[in-house]
């Protein structure tokens, strides 16, 4: 069964645009549990501009699941997340101006610095993903730098329409074999949606996908339950067996 990792950063979007102390990720976070997501995911940005220090340290306790923690290759970062010890922490690129996160972790040019933080997470007992893009340079550095995961960027295949979004699916599916060739946990993320999910469901080597924007926007007008069942449904539709 492929897992579900529900990102509840865009709860705590509309909490700080108040500045009130609701609507709670953390609460968010448990009703998303109680309706069959497998983990949780959370961006802890440099700027804290949803997600911020109490919501991780709360979760870190609360989340019966797997807390699955975002976070850029910053000490500042680094630091707090082998205080917390998630269970999983996905490395990946941030810049503040952008919206979200854009493009994969260059990890082929930035080695030494994501293993030395791969390796700070593992000796915390923290299993370590890295999000990059399905290009098999990036995927073979991952396994070398010590990551037991890689979450492929769907973001390129959901933006993509016709043989372009052919094109990326193809990106994915042989991204996915190479990943399980090197030995690494196959993830996916980024943009995925209720029309689009499909497709990426049905990648054999399809282990987990984390999905924020779609399910928090889709719950706005039906509650989180169903949007997260919803979710469920699709993927168990989808899941093509090895
Ligand atoms: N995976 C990663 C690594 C991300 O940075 C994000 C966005 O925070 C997601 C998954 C979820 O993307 P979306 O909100 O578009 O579903």
């Amino acid at each position: 069964m492929i897992r579900l990792g529900v990102n509840v950063d865009h709860v705590a979007t509309v909490r700080q645009a108040r500045r009130e102390p609701f609507p709670d990720p953390v609460a968010a976070a448990a009703v998303c549990e109680m309706n069959g997501a497998d983990g949780i995911t959370i961006h802890l940005r440099e700027d804290r501009r949803h997600i911020n220090d109490r919501d991780v340290r709360l979760m870190s306790e609360t989340v019966k699941t797997h807390l699955n923690l975002e976070m850029a290759t910053w000490d500042e970062i680094v630091d707090i997340a082998c205080e917390v010890k998630p269970y999983q922490c996905t490395l990946v690129p941030e810049r503040r101006e952008e919206v979200t996160t854009e493009g994969g972790l260059d990890v082929a040019g930035s080695a030494d610095k994501v293993q030395a933080v791969a390796g700070r997470l593992r000796d915390s007992g923290i299993f370590v993903s890295l999000f990059i893009d399905p290009v098999p340079e990036q995927i073979e550095a991952s396994a070398k730098v010590g990551a037991q995961a890689v979450e492929l960027h769907t973001g390129i295949y959901c933006n993509a329409r016709g043989t372009a979004r052919e094109q990326a699916l193809a990106d994915l599916i042989l991204g996915s074999q190479i990943a399980a060739k090197n030995g690494l946990a196959v993830i996916a993320g980024h943009g995925l949606d209720y029309h689009n999910i499909g497709p990426v469901a049905a990648i054999p080597e399809l282990e987990e996908v984390n999905i924020g924007f779609a399910i928090i926007a889709r719950a706005i007008f039906t509650g989180i339950g169903p949007a997260v069942r919803e979710m469920r449904e699709l993927l168990d539709k989808f899941e093509k067996k090895v």
